[in-house]
């Protein structure tokens, strides 16, 4: 966390998250998949967070958020602009001044036209127009906007939801997993909008699966294992065979990629093939 030269804007510190759950109708027991969390991101820094399927990158998101189911309960410090970051100042920053892109389509309203959708939040006079830019921006077509969820395909949904997280004017964005199933040209368009986002002072946190893409925009990239933050490494530190990383799964990740030494016997016990 040598992060310097911009000021901060969010930073997240021992972040513990446990749930408790009952088991064989009345017994109670704790589970604490997330074990010490950390991360800080400055304005107008895009910090990628990458770690395997389970290792923590969307509960980080949520605690943040705080969005955390009821069962849950978190321990450690989150501070935003040098505040802390109480429930209530989580749930008056959340779609405003910090957006969020969720993982799952299914947080859009399956009942609801997806065009409508995109114009929630936006002032009457303008919603049509910006919602109709957003559209052509993220290759959808005005007709698509009658159309309801379940009715487009699974690339297109990740469009409309991006359309309904990212409003201007947002000091922190935050996108869980942005890209999967989409377009190249559609992908290229979502990392140039993040990286639009930070050239204007915004911070952003990119959760990803997708280290390459990630590189192409990110300052930083912490790396998280089983609910650890094992890294934060400069984005640049990103190449040759990976020595200037310092931890050493953040070396075996990075030479699990196809276009690096593409250590499969890696990819298949530590981070499972969907990951890369
Ligand atoms: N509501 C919950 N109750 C109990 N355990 C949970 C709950 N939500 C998540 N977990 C556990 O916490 C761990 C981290 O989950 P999380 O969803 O943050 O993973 P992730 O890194 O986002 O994975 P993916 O890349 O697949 O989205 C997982 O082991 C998961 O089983
Ligand atoms: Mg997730």
């Amino acid at each position: 966390m040598n992060n310097t030269s911009k000021k901060p804007l969010l930073q997240v510190e021992n972040l513990s998250i446990s749930f408790s759950q009952y088991f064989k109708g009345t017994q109670k027991r704790v589970i604490r998949p997330i074990v010490d969390l950390h991360v800080e991101i400055g304005e107008g820094e895009i910090v990628a967070v990458v770690g395997a399927s389970g290792s923590g990158k969307s509960l980080l998101a949520h605690a943040v958020l705080g969005i955390l189911p009821g069962n849950a309960m978190w321990e450690g410090r989150m501070l935003y602009r040098g505040e802390i970051l109480t429930e209530e100042r989580k749930a008056q920053l959340r779609g405003g001044e910090i957006s969020f892109i969720p993982q799952s389509v299914n947080y859009l309203d399956p009942l609801m036209q997806v065009g409508k959708q995109v114009q929630i939040g936006l002032e009457k006079s303008v919603a049509q127009g910006i919602q109709k830019e957003l559209f052509q921006q993220y290759g959808l077509k005005e007709s698509d906007g009658k159309l309801y969820p379940h009715e487009l395909s699974g690339g297109m949904l990740r469009r409309v939801l991006f359309a309904t997280s990212v409003r201007e004017g947002g000091r922190l964005v935050i996108a869980d997993e942005p890209t999967p199933g989409i377009h190249p040209e559609i992908l290229s368009e979502i990392l140039k909008q993040l990286a639009q986002f930070s050239k204007k002072g915004a911070g952003v946190m990119l959760i990803t699966h997708d280290i390459m893409s990630a590189l192409e925009i990110a300052d930083r990239v912490a790396v998280i294992k089983d609910g650890r933050t094992v890294e934060i490494a400069e984005a640049a530190a990103f190449e040759g065979k990976g020595e200037r990383l310092k931890d050493e799964y953040t070396q075996r990740l990075w030479r699990a990629l196809p276009q690096n030494d593409f250590d499969l016997e890696f990819q298949r016990k530590d981070v499972g093939m969907q990951c890369l």
